[in-house]
C-alpha cells in the first residue's frame, strides 16, 4: 500500500476515534495508539528501512508531516477535553447564593430581653412610643422635677449613687417623664425602658444594677380607669387571662393617688408560698395618676391635662414570667441557665 494511503486510513480512523473520546484517559490511549512506540505511525516509520534511499527522504517528510498534523489533532482534542472537565468542575462547585439557608442558632437571647421585647411590643400595640434617658443624670431631673426636693424624706428610700451635689447615676427611668414632658406637648404616650442604679447589696432579690420600663400617658381626661385597663391589658398578654391583678394603696411623690400592682405567685398561684411571703401576691410596679404639681413644674396645665405613670421592673416580671427565684442569675451569663430561653 501506498504510505499517502496508509497515511490517510491512520488519519480517517483517529479522527472517527476522537469523534467519540471523552475523557482524557482515552485520548492518551489513543495517542499511544497511533504515536507510541508499538502505535501505527511509528510502525509506518520503521517501515521505511525497506524502501530505496531515493524513495526514503521525500516519504520521511510525508510521514513527518503527517505526524505533525496527527499530533495537532490529539492537542486539540486534550485541550478541548481540558477545557470540559473544567467547566464541569465549575458547575459542581459552584455555590447558589441565592439558595435559603438554615442559620444555625448560636447563642440563644437573654430572658430579660425576650421579656423587654414583649413589653415594648405590648405597649407599642397600643399606641404608645419607645423613648430612653441617660444613665448619668441630673438631680433635678432624676428628683426635683418629679416632686422631690433636695433633703425631702423620700430621697431616702433610694440609696441613690451621687457623682456631685447636681449629678446622680439614676436611681428609677422616671427622669424620662420630666424630660419628655418638658420637650413634648401632650398627647405623650411613652414607655422608656432603662438601667437603673442603686447603693444595694446583692441577694437573690437586689442587685445595685436594674432594669425598668417607665410609661407615661398624658392627654385630656386621663383617668385612673385608663391605669387600670392598660396594665390590666399588659399583665394579660404577657401571662395569660388567667393572671388577676391587685392594685395596692401606696406612696410616690410624683403621683397621686399612687398604687403597687400585685400579679398572682407564679409559684402558688395564690395559694401562698416561701416565693411571695405567704401572700399569694408578687410586687411588680408601682403606678399613679401624674401628680399636678409635676405636670406644672414640667410646664404641662394641669387644669387642662392630666395623666397616668408606672414603673415595671424588669427583672421582677422576668423572674415570674419563667419562674427564676434568684435575680443573680439573671447577671451570671452561665450558659447552662441562659440556654434554657433558646426560642
Ligand atoms: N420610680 C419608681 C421606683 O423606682 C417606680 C414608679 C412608681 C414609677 C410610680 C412611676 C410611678 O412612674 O408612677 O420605685
Amino acid at each position: 500500500m501506498d504510505i499517502r494511503e496508509n497515511l490517510a486510513q491512520i488519519g480517517e480512523e483517529l479522527r472517527k476515534e476522537l469523534a467519540c473520546t471523552d475523557a482524557l484517559q482515552a485520548l492518551e490511549a489513543l495517542r499511544v495508539k497511533v504515536l507510541g512506540k508499538k502505535g501505527s505511525l511509528t510502525a509506518l516509520l520503521r517501515g521505511m528501512s525497506q524502501l530505496s534511499p531515493e524513495e526514503r527522504p521525500k516519504a520521511g517528510q510525508i510521514i513527518n508531516e503527517a505526524r505533525e498534523k496527527l499530533t495537532a489533532l490529539l492537542d486539540d482534542k486534550q485541550k478541548e477535553l481540558a477545557l470540559k472537565a473544567k467547566e464541569a468542575r465549575l458547575q459542581a462547585e459552584a455555590i447558589d447564593v441565592t439558595e435559603p439557608r438554615d442559620v444555625p442558632a448560636i447563642g440563644a437571647e437573654h430572658p430579660m430581653n425576650l421579656v423587654l421585647s414583649e413589653v415594648l411590643d405590648c405597649f407599642t400595640s397600643m399606641g404608645f412610643s419607645v423613648v430612653e434617658g441617660p444613665e448619668i443624670e441630673l438631680d433635678l431631673y432624676n428628683f426635683e422635677l418629679l416632686n422631690v426636693p433636695k433633703n425631702h424624706p423620700a430621697r431616702d428610700a433610694q440609696d441613690t449613687f451621687y457623682i456631685d451635689d447636681n449629678v446622680v447615676l439614676r436611681s428609677q427611668t422616671s427622669p424620662v417623664q420630666a424630660r419628655t414632658m418638658l420637650s413634648h406637648k401632650p398627647p405623650i404616650r411613652i414607655v422608656c425602658p432603662g438601667r437603673v442604679f442603686r447603693a444595694d447589696e446583692v441577694d437573690a432579690t437586689h442587685s445595685p444594677v436594674f432594669h425598668q420600663i417607665e410609661g407615661l400617658v398624658i392627654d385630656r381626661d386621663v383617668t385612673m380607669a385608663d391605669l387600670k385597663g392598660t396594665l390590666d391589658a399588659f399583665a394579660k398578654r404577657l401571662y395569660g387571662q388567667d393572671i388577676e391583678v391587685r392594685f395596692r394603696p401606696s406612696f410616690f411623690p410624683f403621683t397621686e393617688p399612687s398604687a403597687e400592682v400585685d400579679l398572682t405567685c407564679f409559684n402558688c398561684h395564690g395559694k401562698g408560698c416561701r416565693v411571695c411571703k405567704g401572700t399569694g401576691w408578687i410586687e411588680v410596679l408601682g403606678c399613679g395618676m401624674v401628680n399636678p404639681k409635676v405636670l406644672e413644674m414640667c410646664g404641662i396645665d394641669s387644669s387642662v391635662y392630666s395623666g397616668f405613670a408606672f414603673g415595671i421592673g424588669v427583672e421582677r416580671i422576668t423572674m415570674l414570667r419563667y419562674g427564676i427565684r434568684d435575680m443573680r442569675l439573671l447577671y451570671e451569663g452561665d450558659m447552662r441557665f441562659l440556654k434554657q430561653f433558646r426560642r
